[in-house]
C-alpha cells in the first residue's frame, strides 16, 4: 500500500510484509483515535461552551453503554495487537532448522563475517536468495546492533554472549546494513551491504576468493594447537567430557543443575571453565581467556558441532566437516 512512499524501506525478506502489515495496523489505529479525540475535543468545546455568566450546566448521569463500549473496544484492539505482535515476534525469534549458518563478529567499527565453508568478509554479507540464513553474532568490545532495514530485522550484538537473527531474502540486490547502537566515534561509519545473489551465483562466490579452510577445519587446528585434545578425547577415562554429539544435548552439572549445551554454553566453558563443571569431572580445566579470539571461539564451536558420536558416524559416513555438511542440508 505504502511501498512507494519514501518513508518505508524496500521489502526484501519474507518477514518484511508481515512486519509492515502490523506496523500499518498500529499506525491506522493510532491515527484513527488521534483524529477522533482531536475532533471530539474541538466539537465538545464548541457545543458545551459557556453561553452566559449565569449558565449552570445540568447534571450528568453515567451511561453503562458508553462505559462498556470504551472498555471493550480498546480491550479487543489491544488484544489483536498483542497476539498479532507476538506471532510476528515468535517467527522472527525462531530460525528455521535448515537455515544457512553465518557467524558475525562486531567490533569498533566494522562487521567481520565468517561463512562455514571458510570464506570471510568485512562489512559485506553475501547470501543466496530464497534461503533462510541464521546469523550467530557476538562483539569483541561494546554493544553494537545489526540492522538490515529492507529485511526488517535488527538484533543487538553483545560482548560475552551470542545473539541470533535470521532472515530469508526474496529479491537479489544489495541492501544497507547498519549498526543501530551508538558504539563510539565512528558508529555512523559502521555500515555495509548485504548482497543477495541467485543460488548458483552464490555458490560461485563462495568457492571464489583466496583459498580458506572451512570453519570446522580451522577449529580443529586450533583445538590441537591449544592442546584441548589432550583431555577431550573420545575414549573412556578421559580427563575432560566427550565433545562429540554434545551440541544441543542436556548436560548434567556437578552443581546438580542441568543446561542445554548451546553455543553460549560452549563459549563460557572455554573462557570460564569453572562456571559449569560437568558432573563426574574435576574442575581442572584452565581458562582460555585471552588466548582465543572471538573468531577462534567461533571456529572451535563449528568444529565441536561437526563432531559426530562414534555410533552415528558408523552409518553417517565420514565424520568431521563432512558430517556437518550433511546435517546442514
Ligand atoms: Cu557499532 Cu554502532
Amino acid at each position: 500500500m505504502f511501498s512507494n512512499l519514501p518513508f518505508f524501506p524496500e521489502q526484501a525478506s519474507t518477514m518484511a510484509s508481515r512486519v509492515d502489515a502490523l506496523y500499518y495496523f498500529l499506525l491506522a489505529v493510532s491515527g484513527f483515535f488521534a483524529t477522533l479525540i482531536a475532533v471530539l475535543l474541538a466539537a465538545f468545546a464548541f457545543k458545551y461552551r459557556r453561553r452566559s455568566e449565569t449558565e449552570r450546566p445540568g447534571r450528568v448521569h453515567g451511561s453503562m453503554v458508553l462505559e462498556v463500549a470504551w472498555t471493550l473496544i480498546p480491550f479487543c484492539l489491544t488484544m489483536v495487537m498483542f497476539f498479532w505482535g507476538a506471532s510476528v515476534y515468535v517467527s522472527l525469534a525462531r530460525p528455521p532448522d535448515n537455515a544457512l549458518q553465518v557467524f558475525v563478529v562486531g567490533k569498533q567499527w566494522m562487521w567481520k563475517i565468517q561463512h562455514l565453508e571458510g570464506r570471510r568478509e568485512i562489512n559485506e554479507l553475501h547470501v543466496p536468495v530464497g534461503r533462510s540464513v541464521k546469523l550467530t553474532m557476538t562483539s569483541e568490545d561494546v554493544i553494537h546492533s545489526f540492522f538490515v532495514p529492507a529485511f526488517r530485522v535488527k538484533a543487538d550484538v553483545l560482548p560475552g554472549r551470542y545473539s541470533t537473527l535470521w532472515f530469508e531474502a526474496t529479491k537479489p540486490g544489495a541492501y544497507h546494513l547498519f549498526c543501530a547502537e551508538y558504539c563510539g566515534t565512528e558508529h555512523s561509519g559502521m555500515i555495509g551491504h548485504v548482497v543477495v545473489m541467485e543460488p548458483a551465483e552464490y555458490q560461485a562466490w563462495l568457492s571464489g576468493g583466496p583459498p580458506a579452510a572451512s570453519l570446522a577445519t580451522a577449529g580443529q587446528a586450533l583445538f590441537e594447537q591449544l592442546g584441548c585434545i589432550t583431555c577431550h578425547r573420545s575414549e573412556p577415562g578421559a580427563r575432560g567430557p566427550q565433545l562429540a554429539g554434545l551440541v544441543g544435548k542436556r548436560v548434567q552439572l556437578q552443581s546438580g543443575d542441568a543446561v542445554v549445551a548451546d553455543e553460549t554454553y560452549i563459549r563460557e566453558s572455554i573462557l570460564n571453565p569453572q562456571a559449569k563443571v560437568v558432573a563426574g569431572f574435576q574442575p581442572i580445566m584452565p581458562t582460555f581467556k585471552g588466548l582465543v579470539s572471538e573468531e577462534g571461539l567461533i571456529q572451535l564451536i563449528a568444529y565441536i558441532k561437526s563432531l559426530q558420536p562414534a555410533d552415528e558416524r558408523a552409518d553417517g559416513g565420514a565424520g568431521g566437516s563432512m558430517a556437518q555438511g550433511k546435517a546442514e542440508e
